[in-house]
């Protein structure tokens, strides 16, 4: 029942200088300004730092690229090696951190341990609460450095295995992959999770990314913001959405099975995981590198399964609802293809965009200004109060 006004809305607002507006899901709303990234949703392209991702993709490793979101420039080769080797020394997790993992159950949401082990480190990080830029660079790059570690580490204890050190010699992805098996990498195999952490790395004002700065523009710290991020990132319609492409694919199991899955699916209305996209109204570009990247491991492989059923889907997506696939659908083949466990893929969409959040809580602690928004208020006014006896 809509409240009674003495006005109406229209003769109120003016008089309240406000120009309200009921956008659900602030679809199309621009909320911040960002110097950080640009997508043109309509063509399909996106910019870090103005770079388009299709030249970082090609040339840039993740950390070069966390490089030029932080310091809005790309490292000469003597600055990105110091860079590398600062955050290479700081993969190490602190006691208290360990023990936090160790107590979770084994069978406890992977996504649900980083975020416990994100808050525990913001508990023991020295510099948790001093927010000047200089303090949110030292922690981002610790949390960059540390995140892969939570993740191998906490699977290891699940498995009920021994842990494996960091490698200090070892790059970033490569040493996730010998932290997770023990074994080092094949090159393919660490270039391909590198390149997907580059994709993964930024994106405007997606729902975790503005919980990130939501929480920020309270002059909260950074492991707060980042701990809610996890969050956010954690369901189904965001980050989440890797791990059910995957499950998906493997219920369709072929690519004869295709269209009668999503003749089941959209008669019951469900959301084919992996596609559609708020922003992107063509390809998303991130998708055009996480095909190609499937494909060449299905190839190296001898194993084209994933990629078959996933490039038919494509196509009955397209016909069916003209929705393009978005970063999340081919990445779910990529780490399939590297033997990654399913209920890994998010925390490692999370590994990948904790620099992109990092980037956008120091962007906001820079030029804060609290972010709250209105609601439409849509229940009665003045209700008459019932004693309890005559209720
Ligand atoms: C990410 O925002 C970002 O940038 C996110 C991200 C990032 O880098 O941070 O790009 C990462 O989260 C990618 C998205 C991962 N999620 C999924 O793949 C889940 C499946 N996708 C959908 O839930 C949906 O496409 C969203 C949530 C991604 C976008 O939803 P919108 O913009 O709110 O659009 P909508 O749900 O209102 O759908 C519009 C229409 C509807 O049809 P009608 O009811 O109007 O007839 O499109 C249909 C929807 O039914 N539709 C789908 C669909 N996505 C949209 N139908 C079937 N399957 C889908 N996947």
């Amino acid at each position: 029942m809509r409240p009674f006004f003495v006005d109406t809305l229209e003769q109120v607002l003016p008089r309240m200088n406000m120009t309200e507006q009921n956008t659900r899901g602030l679809a199309g709303v621009v909320a911040a300004e960002t110097g950080l990234s640009f997508i043109d949703g309509a063509e399909g392209r996106l910019w870090y730092r103005g770079f388009d991702v299709h030249a970082l993709a090609k040339h840039a490793s993740y950390l070069e690229s966390v490089y030029l979101l932080w310091y809005d420039a790309l490292p000469a080769a003597i600055e990105l090696s110091a860079f590398e080797g600062t955050l290479a020394r700081q993969r190490a997790l602190p006691p208290a951190v360990l023990d936090a993992l160790r107590c979770l159950p084994a069978d406890a949401a992977p996504m649900a341990a980083l975020r416990t082990a994100v808050s525990a480190l913001g508990q023991v990080d020295p510099e948790a609460d001093d927010i000047s830029h200089e303090a949110d660079l030292r922690k981002a790059g610790r949390l960059v450095a540390q995140l892969p570690t939570i993740v191998a580490t906490f699977d290891r204890f699940r498995r009920d295995l021994d842990l494996v050190d960091p490698d200090p010699e070892l790059d970033h992805a490569a040493n996730f992959l010998y932290m997770l098996s023990g074994t080092r990498p094949s090159e393919t195999a660490a270039r391909a999770l590198d390149t997907s952490w580059l994709l993964y790395l930024e994106h405007g004002l997606n729902a975790s990314t503005f919980t990130t700065r939501v929480v920020a523009s309270t002059l909260a710290d950074m492991h707060s913001a980042i701990t809610a991020g996890i969050s956010a990132l954690k369901g189904p319609l965001h980050g989440g959405a890797n791990e059910k492409a995957m499950e998906m694919l493997l219920e369709i199991g072929t690519a004869g099975s295709v269209p009668s899955f999503v003749d089941t699916a959209l008669e019951q209305k469900q959301k084919i995981m992996g596609f559609g996209h708020r922003v992107y109204r063509t390809e998303d570009p991130r998708a055009t590198h996480l095909r190609r990247m499937a494909e060449e491991l299905s190839l190296e492989a001898g194993d084209s399964r994933w990629y078959d059923v996933s490039r038919r889907l494509e196509v009955e997506m397209f016909e069916r609802k003209g929705l393009h696939c978005n970063v999340d659908f081919y990445c779910a083949t990529v780490y399939y293809s590297l033997g990654l466990a399913i209920d890994l893929f998010t925390p490692l969409f999370a590994v990948g965009r904790t620099a992109g959040w990092a980037a956008h809580v120091m962007e906001q602690h820079m030029h804060n200004k609290l972010i709250r928004p209105r609601a439409e208020y849509t229940g009665e006014l003045d209700r008459p109060w019932v004693p309890i006896d005559r209720r």
